[in-house]
């Protein structure tokens, strides 16, 4: 089965409304068709004016960074999945490492927020990945298993087939640190087989595993080159139009 290929940019707590409007446009300009999915994770605030700059171009989806677990109701300062879906959101990510570290996400928590997204017709785009000190103790595998099994496996068969998992290595995020191709692949192909084990082969084979953690134009292709690895969860990269379509051109 050919899994879908998918670039997803984060843009974190970055680009007001201006600059914002102008990465989006300069990236609509610039992209070529292709089948790569592409899919830009602005603040929310940008969300409904990406949203109408991007949504006559084919294979460009949008993606918000959070929301909040409940449906509705009295939580100030929060976003629910409703409103993100009315926003024609596609995509949610989910579980990243910033939150779990500042935010205090737990996979207990991270597993609600998943059940509301794909209650509301969205995917998760659930993070993944250990910091350097269980790296170093070579115990990432164990890390990261639970929370793959944690987050994700009290969904059924079909819910998990409509997940993209993003593997980011804490120490590899914003450090100029990547992974090296040999150990994207080793853990992706480990995340797999995880999900082969629970669901069936199908399911395991049709996933995307995107890696994340400075990606830039001139690794990108090495790393995408890999067979279990499905694209990149980018971001520092993509908020240069260019530094993100060339990362996007890399496959
Ligand atoms: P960088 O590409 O800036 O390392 O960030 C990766 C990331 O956290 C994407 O979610």
């Amino acid at each position: 089965m050919k899994r879908k290929q998918i670039v997803a940019g984060n843009w974190k707590m970055n680009k007001d409304y201006e600059a914002g409007r102008d990465l989006t446009k300069a990236i609509v300009n610039a992209l070529k068709p292709s089948d790569t999915l592409v899919i830009l994770g602005p603040p929310y605030i940008h969300l409904m004016n990406v949203n109408r700059i991007i949504k006559d171009v084919s294979n460009l989806e949008l993606a918000a960074q959070n929301c909040h677990e409940a449906v509705s109701g009295a939580y100030t300062g929060e976003v629910s999945a409703g409103m993100l879906k009315s926003c024609d959101v596609g995509y949610v990510i989910l579980g990243h490492s910033e939150r779990r570290a500042y935010f205090n996400e737990t996979d207990e928590l991270i597993a609600k927020k998943i059940d509301v997204v794909l209650e509301h017709g969205m995917h998760p785009i659930y993070c993944c990945g250990e910091p350097l000190e269980v790296r170093e103790d070579g115990k990432q595998n164990e890390l990261v298993g639970e929370q793959i099994e944690q987050a994700l496996f009290h969904l059924s068969a079909e819910d998990m087939a409509k997940v993209v998992i993003a593997y980011e290595p804490v120490w590899a995020i914003g450090t100029g640190k990547t992974a090296s191709p040999e150990q994207a692949q080793e853990m992706h192909a480990y995340i797999r087989s995880l999900i082969e084990k629970q669901y069936s082969a199908e399911v395991a084979q049709g996933l995307s595993i995107l890696y994340g953690g400075s990606v830039k134009p001139k690794n990108a292709g090495e790393i995408f080159s890999q067979e279990d690895v499905d694209g990149g969860l980018i971001g520092g990269a993509s908020l240069k139009a260019d530094d993100f379509i060339a990362i996007v051109n890399s496959f």
